[in-house]
């Protein structure tokens, strides 16, 4: 099921479930834009070249749709005209009485700068308070990622403290802040708020 679409100043910018076709465009950005995307994600010991290839996406996305049907997590393409240009991920989804998920995403560097990430952002929080009906959003930043922080504050995530030698990130135990928000601080939904901001516009 896809969620959106809003406009922002890129374009208009719509999430919608990963599928195989992805394989192509993902390889691609994910394989040019590795000094943008490395600093920030989690260390592994695969060599970024071949956990990157086209042939690598059936096994991630099939990985990535079985943990959705699980209920565990929601993986979600972010499409920005109708190409896809990024992923957000909705992980560790938990019912009953913590009703809490974390939310992480990257977009790719020829498509920063315009809103995109803030607008999926948005539209990834409002699913989960609406449709998934959570009552917390969080997520981990690195201070360093200035970008990323001015992403959060705008879709009005607050800060809770900082995790030290929190993740294995780019080689080494980086601190990361903890932030999140939950549905009492959100008036309407995170989408009109930025409408409302002048940051967004309903396509
Ligand atoms: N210093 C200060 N502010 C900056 C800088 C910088 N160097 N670079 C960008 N910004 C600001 C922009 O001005 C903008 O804020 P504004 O609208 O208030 O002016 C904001 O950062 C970016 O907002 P968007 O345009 O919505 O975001 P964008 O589509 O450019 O994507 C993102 C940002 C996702 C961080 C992208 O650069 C990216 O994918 N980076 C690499 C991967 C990454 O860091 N992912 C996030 C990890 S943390 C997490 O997932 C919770």
């Amino acid at each position: 099921m896809a969620v959106g679409p809003l406009r922002v100043a890129a374009g208009v910018v719509r999430l919608r479930p990963v599928r195989l076709r992805d394989a192509a465009q993902w390889s691609r950005i994910r394989l040019s834009d590795r000094r943008h995307l490395e600093p920030w994600e989690p260390s592994t010991d695969m060599n970024w070249e071949v956990r990157h290839a086209v042939s690598a996406w059936p096994s991630v996305c099939s990985g990535l749709r079985s943990e959705a049907r699980k209920g565990r997590m929601l993986p979600y393409a972010i499409d920005l005209d109708g190409q896809f240009v990024g992923q957000l991920t909705i992980g560790n989804v938990t019912h009953g009485a913590l009703r809490s998920a974390w939310i992480g995403y990257w977009v790719s560097s020829a498509s920063t700068g315009g809103g995109v990430a803030t607008a999926a952002l948005a539209l990834g929080v409002d699913h989960c308070f609406g449709p998934v009906m959570l009552h917390r959003v969080e997520a981990t930043v690195r201070p360093e990622n200035t970008a990323s922080r001015a992403v959060l504050t705008k879709a009005g995530f607050r800060e809770e403290g900082l995790l030290k030698r929190y993740l294995d990130v780019d080689g080494a135990w980086r601190d990361h802040l903890l932030v999140a928000i939950t549905i009492e601080e959100v008036n309407g939904s995170v989408s009109s708020a930025l409408v409302r901001g002048g940051h967004a516009s309903w396509a």
